[in-house]
């Protein structure tokens, strides 16, 4: 996902020009979290700010793509779906649901064959998990289409067949096609994101072979320096030529965030075996220590591999928003870390709130929580991250666990969706197994990538 973010700037610049024209009245206006109308308003001012970044509803626009960016449109419906649910407010129902039925695919899997060949495993599973949020919270579903539980049941259908048994005994490369660069990489958003996809299909359907790849590719990543079961720090990827010894060890809360809340699924599944627990509490531990610092109060999170200097990409800067949902959740489905985790989501609203005080209209909100004047960043993706933060506050008054298909989840099943995708990439995107000779091979389609790429981007850029 990390190629598609050269655009931000120039948006940015745009739309600060557009707004200029807005009267400002500052502050967003949360003060006492325990008002849930002070939330749901600093929520809707959030997202409205969001969405003043997004125009694929206009004429001439593509639903659901945002420009410089594919997978970000997936995260951002998912935070509509949750602002919706936890606010009622439905001004932004018919978008999110043009938008996640736009770019669907052909076959029902999120990979439509404008973006396809350039997607990683991480890209396609963040509208699989926004579409199991639909799911999971009865988000309104169109008559003559596709559900959302398919739609997260084709996400996982086509990752599967790219569980890579050749190297490192097993896991799910970044890239789905061999002339990618990264696609030596194994890192832990893609497999953590197929993780807590699995897990929370397994919760809906009851079906068991989702538990089973949950829990294959848990113990999986425990084998490798992508989870340290003993430490419970996670690593953001290691790589195949070394058959997954080397780590790049940066900490990003949303490799956190897609394993603690996979476990918590388990955990609802298994009816609460030791295992998921020791995962949830492990990790928790280290995500409280490692995203909570003590020099901001130990109670507000902050992305700490990029917030001290200020160097956050636009990716990195939705990653909190992320962890704000999952941890939210978690607290439902594995009730007994409620008391833990509700007092750092309220914190790190309160602290929100101040930050969100800049921009034209005095209320976009910067990056660095903690910091209580406006730190000088706007972007779609701060507004994400804010927009989550403030709606997930209400599952204090909702106290319900996402839903099943026991439990009054109207989404149906349709455990093929995506298998007709003949022309999904099966994980060296040739349908061939790669070997040694074929190595400089892909070295040459990965320059070949790379010119197409600034090929693409300049297009891009011209053309809007
Ligand atoms: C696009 O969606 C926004 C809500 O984000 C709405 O206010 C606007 O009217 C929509 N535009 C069109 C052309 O439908
Ligand atoms: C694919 O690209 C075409 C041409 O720009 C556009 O009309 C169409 O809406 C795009 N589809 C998706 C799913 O992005
Ligand atoms: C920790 O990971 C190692 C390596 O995969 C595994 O052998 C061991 O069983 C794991 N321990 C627990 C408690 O899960
Ligand atoms: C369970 O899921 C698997 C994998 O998608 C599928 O083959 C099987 O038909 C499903 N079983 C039921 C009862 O839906």
């Amino acid at each position: 996902m990390r190629f598609f973010g050269q655009l931000c700037g120039l948006t940015g610049a745009f739309w600060t020009a557009l707004l200029a024209g807005q009267v400002a009245v500052a502050d967003i206006g949360l003060t006492n979290i325990n008002d849930p109308e002070q939330i749901k308003n600093a929520a809707s001012i959030a997202a409205y700010d969001m969405m003043s970044y997004y125009d694929g509803n206009k004429t001439g626009q593509i639903p659901g793509k945002l420009p410089g960016t594919w997978w970000e449109g997936g995260a951002m419906f998912m935070a509509l779906i949750q602002y919706w649910y936890f606010t009622g407010d439905d001004s932004y129902n018919d978008v999110t649901n043009q938008g996640m039925l736009w770019q669907k695919g052909e076959h029902n899997d999120y990979l439509p064959s404008n973006w396809t060949q350039w997607l990683g495993n991480d890209d396609q599973v963040f509208w699989g998990l926004a579409a199991m949020t639909a799911a999971e919270l009865n988000f309104p579903e169109q008559s003559k289409e596709v559900s959302w539980l398919a739609l997260a049941q084709g996400v996982f259908n086509t990752q599967v067949p790219r569980w890579d048994t050749g190297t490192c005994g097993g896991g799910l490369r970044w890239q789905q096609n061999s002339y990618q660069a990264g696609w030596t990489t194994k890192n832990a958003i893609s497999n953590g994101g197929l993780f807590q996809l699995s897990a929370r299909l397994a919760r809906y359907t009851n079906n068991q072979t989702y538990s089973d790849w949950a829990e294959k590719i848990w113990d999986w990543t425990q084998t490798t320096p992508l989870m340290n079961n003993k430490t419970w720090t996670i690593a953001d990827t290691t790589n195949v030529d070394t058959q997954c010894t080397d780590h790049g060890d940066l900490q990003w809360t949303y490799n956190y965030g897609t394993y603690i809340s996979g476990a918590g699924y388990m955990y609802a599944v298994t009816k609460g075996a030791q295992k998921w627990k020791d995962g949830i509490d492990g990790l928790l531990k280290t995500t409280f220590k490692t995203f909570f610092p003590q020099q901001y109060g130990g109670n507000i999170m902050s992305e700490v591999a990029c917030e001290p200097n200020m160097k956050c990409d636009r990716n990195q800067d939705c990653f909190k928003g992320f962890l704000s949902g999952w941890l939210a959740f978690l607290t439902t489905v594995a009730p007994y870390t409620k008391d833990e985790i509700i007092p750092k989501l309220q914190a790190s609203a309160l602290a929100a709130a101040k930050q969100c005080s800049g921009g034209s209209d005095g209320k976009h909100c910067g990056r660095r929580w903690f910091q209580s004047t406006f730190d000088g960043t706007q972007s779609l993706e701060t507004q994400m991250s804010a927009t989550s933060l403030f709606s997930v506050q209400l599952i204090t008054q909702k106290n319900q666990a996402p839903l099943t298909s026991d439990t009054g989840g109207k989404s149906k099943s349709d455990p093929n969706a995506g298998l007709d995708d003949s022309q999904a990439p099966t994980g060296n995107g040739l349908g061939i197994k790669i070997t040694t000779g074929d190595r400089a091979g892909a070295g040459i389609l990965t320059a070949l990538f790379v010119t197409g790429w600034v090929g693409m981007m300049t297009w891009m850029i011209r053309g809007g």
